[in-house]
């Protein structure tokens, strides 16, 4: 069974059931990844951990090598991949603390950063309609429900380019046209896994309001403390949610490029 891979913060990665065998360079046309590639098994299943910001974390959201990453999970047979991103909660229906299991992204980094492994000789348009895998969605969300972790079982993530936070209209203009959360690692990272037919899922732990939602100022001691406090319901989650998406793919993720290239 192919490994499934995990992106996010090295938090996520002290868990339980977990076993680590070894750290692989990988290097890519595309540059070099964030860090070595940290090879294991979860209760058994194979899973390639990646920590997205580097490590130590280092690495701004604006300056990753989104597409070293992804392509390396490619280059070790990584079919699907479960990201855990900190957000910024818009909606007032996620407070901080909230987990929310993303289905929609509005990309407001377009132009920003590359993102596309299809700059030249190929000319391909990836469906996108639904940039999270619907299969691996519903598998998370079951396991929520059958582990009593609370989830917003939706929600629409708007990638910003950073490392500034937003301004207070920003964010007013986000809640309008539809953004639950607010983030800067989500994109291109999604839209990439999409070109290798790679499936993601995207975990959003809400680590404070957005900018002018609530009338504190933002302090990242703020979104550390808060992710902390998030991270034991999130290992529970993904331990289970590894378990939960192994087996055949049936979604359509699997076969993203078929009548992409024109
Ligand atoms: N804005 C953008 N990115 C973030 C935020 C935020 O408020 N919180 C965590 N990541």
């Amino acid at each position: 069974m192919p490994p499934i891979g995990l992106i996010g913060g090295s938090g996520i990665y002290e868990m339980a059931g977990l076993e680590m065998r070894e750290e692989r360079t990988v290097s890519t046309p595309f540059g070099e990844p964030s860090s070595d590639y940290r090879i294991g098994s979860l209760d058994g299943r194979d899973i390639i951990f990646l920590p997205r910001h580097g490590s130590p974390h280092a690495i701004p959201p604006h300056r990753v090598n989104y597409r070293a990453n992804i392509w390396g999970f490619r280059s070790l047979g990584v079919e699907r991949i479960i990201t855990v991103n900190a957000v910024g909660g818009i909606n007032r229906g996620m407070p901080p603390g909230s987990i929310v299991i993303l289905d929609q992204i509005i990309d407001m980094t377009a132009g920003a950063r590359p993102s596309t492994f299809y700059e030249e000789g190929r000319v391909v348009h990836v469906d996108f309609t639904d940039p999270y895998c619907p299969e691996m969605r519903d598998a998370i969300l079951g396991v929520s429900r059958e582990s009593g972790i609370p989830v917003a079982e939706r929600g629409t993530y708007i990638c910003v380019n950073g490392p500034r936070l937003e301004t207070a209209q920003e964010i007013r203009f986000f809640s309008r046209i539809g953004a639950d959360v607010v983030g800067m690692t989500g994109m291109p990272e999604a839209v990439l896994a999409r070109e290798l037919e790679i499936c993601m899922a995207g975990i959003a732990v809400v680590t404070n309001y957005a900018a002018g939602i609530s009338a504190s100022k933002l302090t990242t001691t703020e979104v550390i403390e808060t992710m902390e406090d998030s991270l034991s319901r999130v290992r529970i989650l993904l331990r289970e949610a590894v378990r939960a998406v192994a087996g055949t793919r049936g979604c359509p993720c699997r076969d993203a490029l078929k009548d992409a290239i024109l």
